[in-house]
């Protein structure tokens, strides 16, 4: 009897170099500072700051003074991650407080082309979001202004939600996208991503791999979360 192929082997993978990169949502906020000294050592590539308002998701996170505050403390780029009805007002905040990028959600924004432009004008490498039930073609015509697009693998709003495993066709399909335009975009998936889940997504083509839960509560530590991720998404290479 034939074997059916995994989900795994029909997926386009990646070439791109890998960054596991922690969201500091799980994070004792009373701690902050340490927490982002206590990532850099276990040696991610980069920190995402969850910026939530209340209003595009049911919760409220900080805003750029937080960040502000935590940057002289670790050599790692920040990226904010707007959660956020209209953030057209803060970019400039955010790159002000020593983010290097920002990820606008595409269903945030009346007018998402001129949206990316105005990151990029503030001074910020622009990125765009999308929520799980919006489709990729959503992005088609903005690829050429952003270097990332981040796919959520959870409804955004809380840490520690169930990965959904149908975003990895959506992941291939952008992945593809890409290629075809030949763009040099990465692919950023957030939410559940653990290491039952980061191979799932590296095969579907996903590069940028954030991490919250599964970083903070691994019970040998986050050096052993980052290497681990890293290492489960390293051996999904196409050969
Ligand atoms: C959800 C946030 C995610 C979340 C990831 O809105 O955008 O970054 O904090 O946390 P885990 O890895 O716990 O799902």
């Amino acid at each position: 009897m034939a074997t059916l192929p995994c989900m795994h082997d029909a997926l386009p993978g990646t070439t791109r170099p890998f960054e596991i990169i922690p969201s500091v949502l799980p994070a004792d906020f009373s701690r902050l500072g340490d927490a982002c000294r206590d990532l850099e050592q276990a040696g991610v590539d980069r920190i995402q700051f969850d910026i939530m308002d209340g209003r595009f998701v049911p919760n409220l996170t900080f805003g750029p003074d937080v960040v502000a505050s935590l940057r002289p403390h670790v050599g790692v780029p920040f990226e904010a991650h707007l959660m956020v009805e209209e953030p057209g007002w803060m970019y400039r905040a955010f790159v002000d407080a020593g983010c290097d990028m920002i990820i606008v959600h595409a269903e945030s924004v009346g007018h998402l082309h001129r949206a990316l432009d105005e990151v990029r004008s503030a001074g910020a490498r622009a990125a765009v979001a999308l929520n799980p039930a919006t489709p990729v073609s959503d992005v088609e015509w903005v690829l050429d202004l952003v270097e990332m697009v981040l796919v959520m693998t959870v409804n955004p709003g809380f840490g520690g939600q169930a990965y959904i495993p149908t975003m990895e066709p959506k992941v291939a399909e952008l992945r593809n996208l890409v290629l075809s335009r030949g763009l040099d975009v990465d692919i950023e998936v957030d939410g559940g991503i653990g290491p039952a889940t980061i191979a799932g997504a590296a095969a579907a083509g996903a590069n940028c791999l954030v991490a919250g839960s599964s970083l903070f509560r691994d019970p040998d530590g986050m050096a052993h979360a980052v290497s681990d991720l890293r290492a489960r998404a390293e051996a999904t290479r196409p050969s």
